[in-house]
């Protein structure tokens, strides 16, 4: 009866214009003086409530033409073998199949499609290391970029360099380059776009070879490798604006400032050696362009750029949602960051490659805010879009991946085009509701469990309706862990149909250099 009654009233709220789910989820910071541009929270459910289920769905004609369709535009499919002139990467960090399959109901309904989503080829990539079945940022950095499977936590080095050994990471025949190099090494150019630290572990594996992925600064590595062991060897922030590779990248766009500053040119700086990186970064050629804001950013004239570099916070860049909530805000988005690496990046006649992260769908996860590792997950969408735009199918590869997964997952049988984020349908056998979206450990545990109690809470008292809310975590711990599951593979443009199957991670560099006729191996241009 009463989930009648609760139907009843939430049709005919829907009849007179109204919306629910709107009115519960306001989120917090929300900015007042917009009328169009709504808070994207807003804005989903809007676009989502107001979809109304297609009536069609209940014929099997419907499914019948669809699926036809489908098959249709396989057979339509022709195998590009075109040389791929520019390849980029785009890497979803922690973007798991589940937070795929939530975030298409941020976008209007379990039926849509995220950008990638629409492309041609898909495969499965294993993630496990070398030395664990559930692997980090760092070491499958090392795998997707340098081809070479390796140790947790380290990043531009093979597995016989274990985490944190200081004399392995220095002898250089441990060092393995990444698909940046091979492509630079072949007239190409290559550049790097993410939303943490540019220093953090998935873009460092671009252009540095660090035994442990935490040395960001000199401060952290002569800690951990004091006196002459140390002397020899550079911090990541260090490799990028001096290394090999490093010092030949022509886009570098992301957060992290604090490596690249000792105090006295920056208050939040880490370095103890008194240097400025970034000065260091401008004297070395006139044509090179710092930038910090979102503003410099988007005034930047790709054809008068020789080198970019773009730092735009201390640390990782702040959350999309956070960005919308503030108006002081002068962060750029995924997407204008793309935008501008692509711009510059046209301008080299021979292509290039470019790596794009969204690295904040992780963060998030880690913190179980289920709510904006979706709206990261749909950023990272947008960005992919936009690059698929600018760039022609003819001679750009673009690949779309994920590091590793995490144990989020999307349970209950809610009805269709519900709230993701709202109570399933039944009840727990304790009477009290749960959530569709959980994890399985994560730091939440205590705010849904009540140890001394011995039973849930209810989850719904949990719920704040804010963009930074919790979802519950089943085991206790500080930060929710990586899942060890394969994750999704996309693929458009040349070579795309080579991205099919169940294979190691490590193989995709050398796949995406295959098509573009660059590294040591077989190519198709051999
Ligand atoms: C460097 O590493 C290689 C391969 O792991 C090893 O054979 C060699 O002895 C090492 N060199 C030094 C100086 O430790
Ligand atoms: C960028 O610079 C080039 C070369 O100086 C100039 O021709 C062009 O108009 C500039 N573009 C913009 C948008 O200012
Ligand atoms: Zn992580």
């Amino acid at each position: 009866m009463k989930m009648v009654n609760k139907l009843v009233i939430v049709l005919g709220l829907c009849l007179l214009g109204l919306n629910l789910v709107n009115l519960a989820a306001v989120p917090k910071r929300l900015r007042i003086n917009e009328e169009e541009e709504m808070h994207p929270v807003f804005a989903q459910k809007t676009m989502r409530s107001s979809m109304r289920l297609n009536p069609e769905e209940a014929e099997q004609d419907y499914w019948l033409e669809a699926s036809k369709k489908h098959i249709l535009e396989k057979l339509s499919y022709v195998r590009n073998t075109n040389k791929a002139k520019n390849i980029i990467l785009f890497l979803g960090d922690g973007m798991g199949l589940a937070t795929l399959a939530a975030a298409r109901n941020l976008l209007g309904g379990e039926e849509m499609k995220l950008s990638f989503e629409e492309f041609p080829y898909t495969g499965l990539s294993k993630t496990y290391s070398v030395d664990k079945i559930v692997p980090d940022s760092a070491c499958t950095s090392t795998s997707y970029l340098c081809g070479v499977k390796a140790n947790y936590g380290t990043i531009g080095v093979n597995a016989h360099v274990k985490r944190g050994d200081c004399l392995a990471m220095a002898n250089e025949t441990n060092h393995v380059y990444s698909l940046g190099k091979w492509a630079m090494d072949k007239g190409k150019a290559a550049g790097l776009v993410t939303t943490t630290r540019v220093t953090h572990a998935s873009p460092s594996g671009v252009y540095a070879h660090t035994a442990d992925r935490e040395w960001e600064n000199n401060a952290v590595l002569e800690e951990a490798c004091p006196g002459e062991l140390g002397e020899n060897l550079n911090d990541i922030a260090v490799q990028l604006i001096h290394g090999e590779v490093g010092s030949k990248l022509k886009v570098m766009l992301g957060g992290g400032k604090r490596s690249f500053y000792a105090p006295e040119f920056y208050d939040k700086g880490r370095r103890t050696d008194g240097r400025n990186l970034v000065e260091e970064f401008e004297a070395l050629d006139e044509g090179n362009v710092f930038v910090k804001t979102q503003k410099k950013l988007l005034n930047v004239n790709a054809t008068e750029t020789g080198r970019l570099l773009g730092l735009f916070s201390k640390s990782h860049l702040h959350y999309h949602l956070e960005q919308l909530a503030d108006e002081e805000n002068n962060e750029p988005t995924l997407e204008e960051m793309t935008q501008k690496a692509i711009e510059v990046l046209q301008t080299e006649e021979q292509g290039y490659f470019l790596f794009v992260e969204g690295g904040k769908i992780d963060i998030s996860h880690h913190d179980t805010m289920a709510r904006i590792a979706l709206d990261e997950t749909v950023e990272l969408s947008k960005a992919v879009k936009l690059a698929r735009a600018m760039t022609s199918v003819e001679d750009t590869l673009i690949v779309v991946t994920s590091d590793h997964s995490h144990t989020f997952s999307l349970s209950g049988y809610q009805p269709r085009h519900s709230d993701i984020f709202s109570e399933a349908e039944s009840k727990g056998t304790d009477g009290k509701p749960y959530l569709p979206l959980s994890y399985a450990n994560g730091l939440s545990f205590d705010s849904f469990y009540n140890t001394e109690g011995h039973q849930r809470y209810d989850p719904l008292a949990q719920r704040t309706g804010e963009f930074d809310e919790i979802f519950p975590a089943m085991a206790p711990l500080l930060s929710e862990t990586h899942g060890g599951e394969d994750v999704g593979v996309f693929a458009s443009g040349p070579w795309a149909h080579l991205f099919t199957g169940v294979y190691e991670q490590n193989s995709i560099p050398h796949m995406m250099a295959y098509a573009a006729c660059v590294g040591d191996g077989q190519t198709a241009c051999d």
